[in-house]
């Protein structure tokens, strides 16, 4: 891994993802980091590279093919790690469409552009063999294999059955991932990791929310009865264990990736008051998400078998350092929940 396209390296994980690649891996030549900057992309995740040699930053759409097939010829990458998604279950249910058309055709679009670049053709000897010195990852998620019960977990054998347009768009991306491995020999790894928590989260998903919420004294909002349980990593963790994948993986396997920390959404939501020392009285049992799932865990013990991957936080010492971080940037949360970071962009990017 010497020429990295980053994709998506503005939001949450990708934006952790960069920091820790460049910090941890000094043979790295270049980062391209390409993200649209929708309202989950924001720069300042990524201030501490600004002034990395290495890195470089493209506005740009995953779906723009010219632009990708630019980006290959110019800066002739050996691995992509594609994050770029639209990536919040309850906007899937209210917008399915841009979910399927990033999250699948933007998928395509990259893995089009590698099979030229690498020169993976049908017929070219690497259709039963991997060409060495490339990959392309594939960041999934856990929520494509559906719910679980009360019991079991999901290995890298569990049926994909995605309930919610993100997870159906996350799993058919999947699909046309493997696709590509099978039918042109491209050297591809899938991961699919459990719920992420962290600094610099968008606060639409589950803890920056009620974390959010619970500091402005407002009500929190739990979906149902609050008995949904996740699995919770650190997005430290995550972005470790797909650094492992792509020095030590496989080359076409699917690698699950979870910590063992399951926990339903209403001891998260208590946990938060109670580090706060903000009242139960906040919580607010509102109506149950549709097609909501019951229950993710992972079976982590490919990646920690084989592989030699282990988390590195706790969940105790994780959630105290992110609530910790969010108490300290009560400037990011302002900045990017009153879209003043958007306009920003729009004025920057005006006649980009
Ligand atoms: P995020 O929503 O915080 O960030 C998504 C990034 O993609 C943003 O910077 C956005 O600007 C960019 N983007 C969106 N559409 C784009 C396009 N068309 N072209 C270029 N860039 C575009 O998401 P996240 O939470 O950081 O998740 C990153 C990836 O990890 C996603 O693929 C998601 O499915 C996967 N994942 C997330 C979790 C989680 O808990 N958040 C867990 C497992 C897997
Ligand atoms: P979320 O962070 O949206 O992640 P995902 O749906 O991808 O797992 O939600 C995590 C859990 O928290 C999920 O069971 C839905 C629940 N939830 C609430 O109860 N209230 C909320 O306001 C949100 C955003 C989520």
């Amino acid at each position: 891994m010497k020429r990295l396209l980053v994709t998506g390296g503005a939001g949450f994980i990708g934006s952790n993802f960069i920091q820790q690649a460049l910090r941890r891996r000094e043979d790295l030549e270049l980062l391209v980091n390409l993200d649209l900057l929708t309202y989950a992309g924001n720069l300042e995740n990524l201030l501490p590279v600004q002034g990395d040699k290495r890195y470089v930053f493209v506005h740009g759409d995953i779906r723009d093919r010219a632009l990708v097939e630019e980006l290959f010829s110019r800066y002739a990458f050996d691995t992509v790690v594609h994050f770029a998604a639209e990536s919040h279950v309850d906007r899937s249910i209210v917008e399915p469409e841009i979910f399927l058309t990033t999250n699948v055709i933007g998928t395509q679009t990259l893995l089009d552009a590698a099979k030229r670049h690498w020169k993976l053709e049908p017929d070219s000897k690497y259709s039963t063999e991997y060409k060495p010195g490339v990959v392309y990852l594939q960041v999934s998620t856990d929520e494509v294999y559906g719910a679980l019960g009360k019991t079991g977990m999901f290995t890298e054998t569990t049926p994909l059955a995605p309930n919610s347009p993100y997870s159906a768009s996350k799993a058919s991306a999947d699909l046309v991932v493997r696709a590509y491995r099978q039918t042109y020999g491209m050297p591809v790894n899938i991961t699919r990791c459990s719920n992420n928590y962290g600094p610099y989260q968008f606060p639409e998903k589950l803890i920056p929310l009620m974390l959010h919420n619970a500091l402005e004294g407002k009500p929190l909002p739990v979906y149902g009865d609050g008995m949904q349980i996740r699995d919770w990593l650190h997005v430290s963790d995550h972005c470790s264990a797909i650094l492992t994948v792509l020095d030590k993986g496989v080359r076409g396997e699917v690698y699950n990736i979870g910590g063992n920390n399951e926990r339903a959404n209403i001891e998260i939501v208590r946990l938060i008051l109670d580090e706060l020392g903000k009242p139960e009285s906040l919580i607010r049992h509102v109506q149950d998400r549709p097609g909501h799932d019951r229950r993710y865990a992972i079976d982590n013990t490919k990646i920690t078998g084989q592989l030699g991957w282990a988390p590195a936080y706790s969940f105790q010492q994780g959630m105290r350092e992110t609530i910790e971080w969010y108490l300290q940037n009560p400037g990011w949360v302002e900045r990017v929940t009153s879209g003043e970071y958007l306009d920003y962009y729009s004025r920057m990017y005006e006649n980009a």
